[in-house]
């Protein structure tokens, strides 16, 4: 069936963003909204969004005319009528939505196919709501929507046959890449990006590391394009805590518990950049902090020592019999090492992660001289210190290994493809790699042990690694079997 006009109900950042990329491919849009000024907002999002475009030179004056006149604003839901495909883009609140799918389907005609773009919530239970439900489907698009390339297509039990194609062929002539799942909570994106971000969140309260280093180690370390705080910002700490919300209450893991964090920056109306201030303040940027490195000398012990030992040296930090910084490398807990030394105080632990990041741990024994002098020490190099706690994984790993362990189990569920989990999160995220790709570049091994090391400190048993990565690493296997 041909998708020749299509109705966007709620017109927030995510329903303009889809509003736009419809219009962008030629369809005809009519945008709903509940009052006049709801609908003013809604026309200030696809305005401005078009306007950047054009400022940018990605967009004509004439091609910015023609998007922006392909869209009919209204507050008649009666105007959805003899709309080819309706999506629902309003709050994620499961009583709003089935009613208003239940008034869509009062509405719109006989064949219009009706979509929700829920982040998390069951469409099986929406469509149900319906005198069609075998036409009532999820269509989840990726905020910014008019960038990222993902859309999530959700069938359920009562779809009908053929369904799902049709509206992957449209997501294609959207430019869009589809990938098809079926109706669990936070279907393949969410349910893997959301306990991640919430991770985050928790490692923060916890006081492992400071917001903008958590964030660094992410960017700069492992090369995702936000940082967990910048992304959940981007999200919405309300979305975030919702999305979270939904899959606790479905698996009961404590992997799944919003973050008291969240909560309590939602209680405070700080949702993140729809209302200004989140996790950052979005007026301006913290103030980068300086590191000065006052080091006299420095030994270097562990592994990879004699190699980090030439890079120092090359800067000009020579090694000393009387250092006043002694850098552990490798192997942790920290603390272990540190204790055998003469003055632990001294004693700073380095993790690299990728080429830029250097993770800068600090043991309950580490002066905060000496802490601050290595993360001087590693700007010197060229390094971005992430100031740690001497915990399991420090940052990075902790958080990004956690999060690849997920992607195995949710495809060792059966619930989708590697293919299809490395495609939603290169497409709906930005990653540079899929979480499997990351995982054979990494090493199976490494996070098999890293995930180990974490389990026995942290008790967390989503740690535990997932019996799949057990197995094909105690079978000796690079990679995981692909279909
Ligand atoms: N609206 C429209 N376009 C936007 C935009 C927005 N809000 N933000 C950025 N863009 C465009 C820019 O205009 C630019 O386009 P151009 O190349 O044609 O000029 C392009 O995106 C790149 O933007 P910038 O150069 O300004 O910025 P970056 O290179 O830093 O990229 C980003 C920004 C695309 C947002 C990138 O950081 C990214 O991919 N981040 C990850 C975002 C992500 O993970 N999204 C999914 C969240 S989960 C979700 O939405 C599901 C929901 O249910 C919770």
């Amino acid at each position: 069936m041909a998708f020749e006009k299509v109705g966007v109900v709620g017109l927030g950042t995510m329903g303009a963003g889809i509003a736009e990329v419809f219009a962008r491919a030629g369809i005809r849009v009519i945008g709903v909204e509940a009052d006049a000024e709801a609908l003013a907002r809604g026309r200030g999002h696809l305005e401005r969004s078009t306007g950047r475009a054009l400022d940018k030179g990605r967009l004509t004056a004439e091609e910015r005319e023609a998007i922006l006149g392909r869209v009919t604003l209204t507050t008649a839901r009666e105007d959805l009528a003899d709309a080819d495909l309706v999506i629902e883009a309003i709050p994620e609140v499961l009583e709003y939505k089935v009613a208003l799918f239940a008034d869509l389907d009062r509405i719109c005609k006989p064949e219009t196919v009706l979509a929700t773009n829920t982040s998390s919530l069951p469409v099986t239970a929406i469509a149900a709501a319906t005198g069609r439900p075998k036409r009532v489907i999820g269509m989840h698009f990726f905020n910014p929507a008019p960038v990222m390339k993902l859309v999530e297509v959700v069938g359920t039990i009562l779809t009908e046959d053929g369904l799902l194609e049709e509206v992957s062929h449209l997501a294609w002539q959207l430019g869009k890449t589809a990938v098809v799942v079926g109706d669990l909570a936070g279907f393949v994106v969410n349910r893997l990006l959301l306990p991640y971000l919430n991770h985050a969140a928790v490692l923060l309260e916890h006081g492992v590391a400071r917001r903008d280093d958590i964030d660094a180690a992410m960017r700069k370390g492992v090369g995702l394009p936000m940082g967990p705080f910048a992304l959940l910002d981007l999200i919405g700490l309300d979305t975030a805590y919702e999305i979270m919300g939904v899959l606790f209450g479905e698996t009961r893991s404590t992997r799944h518990a919003p973050a008291p964090l969240l909560r309590e920056l939602v209680g405070a109306g700080l949702l993140g950049r729809k209302t200004g201030r989140g996790f950052y303040d979005q007026d301006g940027p913290a103030p980068a902090e300086a590191w000065k490195a006052h080091v006299t000398g420095v030994t270097v012990h562990g592994e990879g020592a004699e190699e980090f030992a030439a890079r120092l040296d090359a800067a000009g930090f020579r090694a000393s019999d009387t250092p006043d910084l002694v850098l552990r490398l490798g192997e942790r807990p920290v603390i272990e090492h540190a204790v055998r030394h003469a003055d632990p105080s001294r004693v700073v632990g380095i993790h690299l992660v990728g080429q830029g990041v250097a993770e800068v741990v600090s043991t309950v024994l580490t002066s905060p001289e000496a802490a601050g002098a290595a993360a001087g020490l590693m700007t010197v190099l060229g390094l971005t210190a992430v100031p740690c706690k001497d915990r399991a994984g420090f940052v990075a790993d902790a958080l990004l290994f956690a999060h690849l362990n997920d992607a195995v189990r949710m495809h060792a569920s059966g619930y989708a493809s590697i293919d299809d989990i490395d495609t939603a999160m290169r497409l709906g995220c930005g990653y540079p790699a899929g979480p499997f790709e990351m995982l054979e570049r990494i090493g199976l091994r490494k996070v098999r042990d890293g995930l180990r090391a974490l389990y026995a400190e942290y008790r967390e048993p989503s740690f535990a690694p997932a019996a799949l990565l057990d197995q094909l690493v105690a079978a000796g296997l690079p990679a995981f079997p692909r279909a």
